[in-house]
């Protein structure tokens, strides 16, 4: 059994969908369904006995004591957080209280279950921290990408927040011991991405024949990666990586954000062609965001060479298969942006859920 924090979000979501699609081990759930989670993204899940869904705040030490006393769990794998570098711009709060002091209170509660284990399971026990090539900061257009040993230089509240969260991560385990395991991840995309992400954004908003909104003059690079090649990067590093390293996790595809909308457009304009012409149309540039980060990409050689680690996807095959997502589940898309999920959840676990 693992114990999986915010795995109603995007990428968690899918960490437990590809989970139970590999593997009969169990997993306890623990999410706080904040805007970003959604239990409709597990509805496949439902009746399923390996699936356990705790409706929880990864700050309540009382309920983690609970569940790791109850379920035992021989690996911690922490998704929860705020995540999304707008929000963090408008509201910095919530992002310190999740993400950093959520963190301490987790790496807390895993301290002392770890503490009791006899020798066996504490040498056996994994707590995997999901976290951001934002942390390093930002590239010029011909710095050589970030590799594990690059300063960390984050640069919004929600890149310091993950920042924050990743030394103590790193702490508990030169000072305690506790077997942690980093990733330093780039940007994803794939099914059940919220639409506040500038790829899901524009699928969403070019199928509604909505402005297009790019930031600045668009070319800021972000480096792609396939949600799936993500989570079977945790997978690998779950089973191989050694205590205390940290691994950066990439798909070798930089590209400039103009260039992704375009992308997205002429697919769109490929398998649903828009009557009044090309998506393209609807692209706009806007205010820049504040300290918006020019360029982001991976060195991913540490993973490939020392866990075998390599992404299945390009990018041209993972843009198609997450486009197509997005045009067979207009109910996902409409549920999220309308908060129905949320009545489901008060439905499914009363009033109180
Ligand atoms: P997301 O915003 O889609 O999901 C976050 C999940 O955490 C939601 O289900 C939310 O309900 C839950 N959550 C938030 N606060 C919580 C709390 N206090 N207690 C319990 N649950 C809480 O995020 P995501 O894009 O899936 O990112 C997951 C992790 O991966 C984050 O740690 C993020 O920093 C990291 N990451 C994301 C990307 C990316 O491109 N999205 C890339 C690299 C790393
Ligand atoms: O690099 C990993 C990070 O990727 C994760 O740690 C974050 O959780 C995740 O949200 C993502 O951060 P970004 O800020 O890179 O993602 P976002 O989709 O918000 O923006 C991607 C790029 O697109 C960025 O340069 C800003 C730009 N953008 C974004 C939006 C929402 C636009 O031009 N227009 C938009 O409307």
């Amino acid at each position: 059994m693992i114990l999986v924090t915010g795995g109603a979000g995007f990428i968690g979501g899918n960490f437990v969908l590809d989970w139970l699609a590999e593997s009969d081990e169990a997993i306890v759930n623990l999410d706080a369904l904040t805007y970003a989670g959604n239990l409709e993204t597990l509805a496949t899940l439902d009746g399923d006995r390996r699936h356990i869904f705790v409706h929880g705040d990864i700050r309540d030490r009382t309920l983690l004591d609970r569940l790791l006393a109850t379920h035992r769990p021989r690996a911690i794998i922490h998704f929860a957080a705020e995540s999304h570098v707008d929000r963090s711009i408008h509201g910095p709060e919530e992002f310190i209280r999740t993400n950093i002091e959520g963190t301490f209170i987790l790496l807390e509660a895993a301290r002392a279950y770890w503490d009791g284990l006899d020798a066996a399971d504490r040498a056996a026990f994994r707590f995997h921290h999901v976290s951001t090539d934002e942390v390093y900061g930002s590239l010029a257009a011909d710095d050589p990408p970030f590799t594990e040993s690059h300063p960390n230089k984050p640069n919004s509240p929600y890149s310091a927040s993950k920042a924050a969260s990743d030394h103590l991560v790193r702490a508990w385990f030169h000072t305690y011991g506790l077997p942690v395991l980093t990733t330093h991840c780039s940007n994803n995309y794939g099914p059940f991405h919220f639409p506040e992400k500038l790829i899901p954004l524009t699928i969403v908003r070019a199928l509604a024949g909505q402005p297009l909104p790019v930031y600045g003059d668009g070319m800021n690079v972000r480096d792609w990666l396939y949600v799936g090649d993500h989570c079977a990067a945790i997978r690998t590093t779950l089973e191989r990586g050694t205590p205390g390293e940290t691994y950066n996790i990439g798909g070798w595809n930089e590209q400039t954000n103009i260039d992704i909308v375009r992308a997205v457009c002429a697919l769109l304009d490929e398998l649903r062609p828009d009557p009044a012409g090309p998506r393209a149309r609807l692209i706009g540039f806007v205010t820049d965001r504040p300290g918006h980060d020019r360029r982001y990409a991976i060195d991913a050689r540490k993973i490939e060479r020392e866990l075998g680690w390599r992404p299945a996807e390009t990018f041209a095959t993972g843009i198609r298969k997450t486009v197509e997502w997005y045009l067979e589940n207009p109910g996902w898309v409409a549920n999220v942006q309308s908060g129905a999920y949320r009545d489901w959840v008060s439905r499914q676990y009363g009033a109180s859920a």
